[in-house]
């Protein structure tokens, strides 16, 4: 079954007054099945945010259409549907906390959705556990350090039950320690509950961690693969702006001086075979 399925999207901030502003997506077809733990990359201002907003109906289509199992996000009496279905993460955590204590936060969702207290007690533990925050229930929300108030904002998204979470850079603003906490809940996530995820990141070795990896240009998707294929494609990426792991990088540069090594290193650990298979 497909969680995400945008058909030929196309979209301007100001399209409707004025159909010569700018367009910042472009003809989008995409597809995530259930389960899929999809990276998006793309330079800055390539709409990237924006294609996350069509995901939970935050923006409709001026163009194609986008379907969350199925429902279409213009159909207003689905809009419910489709919230419940795609929960989203934003990159500063500190607008995501509502509440003081973590608790309370974490079932400031359920609690509009109308769920009965008992329930709602269930699924805030449930929740908290999940993301290694529940001996830190009744903590002041404010004192947390960046990647567990992070975990908190997953936590809440957690508690409405989603089957799909987009998180649009959740590692932007966290210390390398609060980045590993909050990369682990996610892949934590994906891998035991079956949580479908579309992480939107800057950070290689994020991408490289997702079952596929999804490059934005322009409006337009330019490559999609998994990250072995997708990493390969240094020069691509070059032209985009982006960068490569460091490994893939360091067997790029090695390749070009002459040295026979693949193309498609990724990780620390391949690098180290590779390199140490050389110097035999
Ligand atoms: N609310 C808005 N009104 C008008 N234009 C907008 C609005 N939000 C974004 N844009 C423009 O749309 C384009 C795509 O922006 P978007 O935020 O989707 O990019 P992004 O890929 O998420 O970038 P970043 O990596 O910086 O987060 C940019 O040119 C941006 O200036
Ligand atoms: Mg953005």
């Amino acid at each position: 079954m497909n969680i995400i399925r945008a058909e030929q999207i196309r979209f301007q901030y100001d399209g409707e007054e004025h159909p010569e502003s700018a367009v910042v997506l472009d003809g989008i077809d995409l597809t995530v099945p259930k389960g899929q733990f999809v990276a998006l990359l793309g330079h800055n201002g390539c709409g990237k945010s924006t294609l996350a907003k069509h995901f939970n109906a935050l923006l409709l289509p001026l163009g194609g259409r986008v379907y969350i199992k199925d429902i279409p996000t213009d159909d207003e009496d689905k809009r419910y549907d489709v919230r419940s279905t795609v929960g989203m993460v934003l990159q500063n955590p500190d607008n995501q906390l509502v509440s003081t204590i973590v608790e309370e936060d974490v079932a400031f969702g359920p609690e509009n959705l109308g769920v009965a207290p008992d329930e709602i007690r269930k699924r805030v533990d449930d929740a908290l556990r999940a993301v290694g925050m529940y001996e830190y229930r009744d903590h002041a929300a404010h004192k947390l350090s960046g990647g567990q108030k992070q975990r908190v904002a997953i936590a809440g998204v957690l508690a409405m039950q989603p089957e799909c979470i987009v998180l649009d850079e959740p590692t932007a603003m966290l210390d390398p320690r609060g980045r590993r906490e909050v990369m682990e809940t996610i892949c934590r996530l994906n891998r035991e509950q079956g949580i479908t995820i579309v992480l939107i990141t800057h950070y290689m070795e994020e991408a490289v961690l997702a079952d596929r990896v999804v490059v934005m240009d322009d409006g337009k998707i330019v490559l999609d693969g998994t990250p072995r294929t997708v990493f390969s494609q240094v020069d691509t990426l070059r032209q985009n702006e982006l960068d490569v792991p460091q490994p893939t990088e360091l067997c790029h540069l090695l390749r070009r001086a002459g040295v026979a090594v693949p193309e498609d290193v990724l990780t620390v650990d391949e690098c180290v075979d590779v390199l140490s298979a050389l110097l035999l």
